[in-house]
């Protein structure tokens, strides 16, 4: 029953676009109604009914720990007791500097932001002011957050004519932003040969996970460092999801590649509003105040968020253990669809963050294999995991995230219910 969530939609829908104040929530892709949500602790979610999920989209990412850890409450309260925000510097967000710097010794020197969107509009006006150049390339399929210069889809037949994405996004912003295809190498090529000294940065989503979870091919962020080593040109991680997801150190500990800037967001902040760039020091000193690149924010370094954010990073570097507990959690489920679907799902699986991909094409490793997913079906496995009490992403394009809080009695049933699904 979700009576009350048809109800709070319907008023929400009088006051908010789309009764959501950001558009995924809306369900629209499953044709289904928002659910509503009212509470949630450790690896459970409630709504407005009283119904109780498993949840697997942990708020998109940051809840890591499960939802309200203690630890993290209890920080961010009595940080509360010390006001909510000065506009002045803090020691908090010296302690938090360096605990990314420890975890990413690429940022040498960093800045807080509010959002991922913010930190990924930062250092891309970073890569510019430093390089002096104009144009990016960015990946089809790979999500930077919603800045306009950044809302680019090329189709296939045009990796050089970038077309905006979205209603509102002047044709004027986006001319600089040339699109490659995911794990196609010549693609990137391409685009640098007929743009050789004017490409300022390459940005990537080391995993990609905002058209589903897609892999890296082996080599293929090797490659990245090369060329734009070759062609002077920055190399941008966008580890606002990967950040403290695929280790402590994100895909560039994973991989084992250093770019020369990256983007954090989501788990950085505990699950408060953080997000942060940074990257080599002769890079970042171009920030004002050190630098001509201006940017800047009212609620920038926050000493609620940074509390959450500072014991969620330090609870994870603490705990030797807990990215492998995580890929085991992980791995049980994906093995789970793999087995029960018999070819007619694809599952992408790396640490903790993983995809279902309703198609029988046997690989997604780009965009167009995302695109070939059967949304009906997804449709209808998200209604059966919904009905079941699991709660995962309403879009076929996103990815399912597993948090150290869900217990093996939750895997359990998580695997049970998939493979009444998928069988
Ligand atoms: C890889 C990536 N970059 C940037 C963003 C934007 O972050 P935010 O939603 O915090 O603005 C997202 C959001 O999902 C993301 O997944």
């Amino acid at each position: 029953m979700n009576r009350n969530s048809v109800a709070l939609y319907e008023e929400a829908k009088k006051r908010m676009p789309g009764g959501v104040n950001s558009p995924v929530r809306a369900f629209k892709a499953v044709n289904m109604t928002p659910i509503f949500m009212k509470s949630a602790k450790g690896d459970k979610i409630k709504d407005e009914d009283g119904n109780e999920y498993i949840d697997y989209v942990c708020s998109w990412g940051p809840g890591i720990l499960g939802h309200a850890h203690p630890k993290v409450i209890e920080n961010v309260k009595s940080a509360c007791d010390n006001g909510l925000t000065f506009g002045a510097p803090t020691k908090k967000e010296i302690e938090i500097a360096n605990l990314i710097y420890e975890c990413f010794p690429t940022m040498e020197v960093s800045r807080l932001v509010s959002s991922g969107t913010e930190a990924v509009m930062s250092a891309i006006r970073v890569a510019r002011g430093y390089t002096g150049r104009n144009k990016i390339i960015k990946f089809k399929g790979c999500y930077h957050g919603h800045s306009d210069g950044l809302l680019v889809k090329a189709g296939s037949a045009a990796l050089t004519t970038s077309v905006p994405d979205s209603a509102g996004v002047p044709k004027d912003y986006t001319k600089h932003t040339l699109v490659a295809n995911y794990n196609d190498e010549d693609s990137v090529k391409e685009l640098f040969e007929s743009n050789k000294d004017d490409i300022a940065a390459v940005i990537v989503e080391p995993v990609a996970a905002n058209m589903g979870v897609v892999l890296p091919k082996d080599g293929f962020l090797e490659f990245l460092r090369d060329i734009t080593k070759q062609y002077g040109a920055l190399l941008i991680f966008d580890e606002v999801i990967t950040g403290f997801r695929l280790s402590l150190g994100g895909a560039q500990e994973y991989f084992k590649i250093k770019p020369d800037l990256t983007t954090l967001g989501k788990i950085v902040g505990g699950g408060m509003p953080v997000g942060a760039y940074g990257g080599r020091e002769d890079i970042m000193r171009y920030v004002s105040p050190d630098g001509p690149v201006y940017q800047a924010g009212t609620l920038s370094g926050n000493p609620i968020a940074t509390a959450a954010g500072i014991t969620t990073i330090k609870m994870l570097q603490e705990d030797k253990d807990i990215y492998k507990r995580l890929e085991k959690k992980t791995t049980k489920i994906a093995e789970t669809v793999r087995k029960a679907a018999k070819g007619k799902a694809v599952v992408n699986q790396i640490g903790s963050l993983m995809s279902i991909f309703c198609t029988d094409k046997g690989v997604v490793n780009n965009y167009d294999g995302a695109l070939s997913s059967d949304l009906a079906l997804y449709a209808d496995y998200f209604s059966h995991m919904i009905k079941n009490g699991i709660y995962i992403a309403p879009s076929q394009f996103e990815a399912m995230f597993i948090s150290d809080a869900h217990s093996d009695e939750d895997i359990a049933k998580t695997c049970r219910v998939l493979e009444d699904f998928w069988k």
